[in-house]
């Protein structure tokens, strides 16, 4: 029988909790040993598949096995009471995302995981990226220049949920990319949101955030578009760049491309060349999951630690607040 230092249980096992797992279970003496899902159904091709895992409708049997860590793969409202618990029977968590649907329930957990000494971290897979990290040496190493605005744009036809909102699904990972990229948070946030499909469940919205050095970021998430878009452009004042998630050849290309202001001619462009740069290509939730493990066992905090998960959640919070405010002012042209 094979010995491994790492258990992992994972509660959940929709669309996410597989693939999750499968990263898990690849690392090194590590086996994800036991899976929860409240709907039995889910859990009948598992229990084909590799019946090695135990399998339970009961979240708290995973709580009182003998697993190391705890992944938690439902939807969002149920976060933060599966990862309070998890924390309470002394697990490590890995939190989907976004961390929780509220600020106050992100801090508790955050305190909760520093007064159990236990590792707590979120499920912010881009900030694992290879092509999100190269970009983010591009920014820090000056190579854009100073970067005036950023654009992100996360668009599908669905998956449309109906316990939350768009920009709490998908604006998670444009705000994790961004505090990742830029180092620092911004002040100001406004929104723009439309509930086309789902009454008073906004599934297309403009976020601007703007940050206190003048740098401003636009971030457009939408279930409701014909095109799978993944996408992220920085424009700096000596190169733009172009993050490309779809577009697996050339995930990442730089623009030497500009635009400046002289006296005559006022604004003189600048066209040159198209670079793009080798990484390599790692699955990204291999190297989350990888991450997770490391601080498990080293107590090093992963990059996308619960502090970063609460930095996110608070944003959301506010994008929320900014929404609500919309509405309520939004004036009528007659
Ligand atoms: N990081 C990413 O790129 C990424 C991608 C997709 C989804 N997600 C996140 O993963 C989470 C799950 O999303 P999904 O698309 O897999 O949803 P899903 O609806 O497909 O699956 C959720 C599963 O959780 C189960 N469940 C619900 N409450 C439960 C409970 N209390 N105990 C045990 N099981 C319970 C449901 O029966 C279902 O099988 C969400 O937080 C989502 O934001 C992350």
């Amino acid at each position: 029988m094979q010995l491994y230092d790492l258990r992992f249980g994972v509660i959940g096992w929709g669309y996410w909790g597989p693939k999750i797992s499968r990263n898990l279970a690849t690392l090194p003496n590590a086996a994800v040993t036991m899976v929860a899902d409240s709907d039995i159904s889910r859990l009948s091709s598992l229990n084909v598949n590799q019946p090695w895992i135990k399998t339970t409708t009961q979240a708290s049997d995973i709580f009182n096995s003998d697993v190391d860590a705890v992944v938690i793969v439902t939807p969002v409202r149920t976060h933060f009471q599966l990862a309070r618990q998890a924390l309470l029977h002394g697990k490590h968590v890995l939190v989907e995302k976004p961390l929780t649907y509220s600020v106050d329930e992100a801090e508790e957990l955050v305190a909760l995981a520093q007064e159990q000494k236990l590792i707590l971290m979120v499920g912010h897979t881009f900030e694992y990226n290879p092509a999100v990290n190269e970009l983010r040496k591009l920014i820090h190493g000056g190579d854009l220049g100073k970067i005036y605005c950023i654009e992100t744009e996360r668009l599908n036809l669905g998956l449309f949920r109906n316990d939350i909102n768009v920009i709490w699904d998908l604006a998670p990972h444009d705000i994790s990319i961004l505090l990742y990229l830029l180092d620092k948070k911004p002040v100001k946030i406004k929104v723009q949101a439309h509930a086309n499909l789902q009454r008073h469940i906004h599934d297309v919205a403009h976020l601007d955030l703007e940050f206190d050095d003048g740098l401003n970021a636009h971030i457009h998430v939408s279930w409701l578009h014909p095109n799978k878009t993944r996408r992220v452009t920085v424009i700096g004042d000596a190169r733009m760049a172009v993050y490309d998630d779809v577009n697996k050849a050339e995930m990442l290309k730089i623009f030497n491309k500009g635009a400046e202001i002289h006296a005559d001619p006022v604004v003189s462009y600048r066209y040159g060349a198209i670079t793009i740069p080798h990484f390599d290509e790692i699955e990204p939730l291999r190297l989350e999951c990888e991450d997770f493990a490391n601080a498990i066992r080293t107590g090093v905090q992963p990059r996308a630690n619960g502090e970063v998960g609460l930095k996110v959640v608070k944003i959301l919070a506010a994008a929320q607040e900014s929404l609500q405010k919309q509405l309520e002012l939004n004036t009528l042209l007659v």
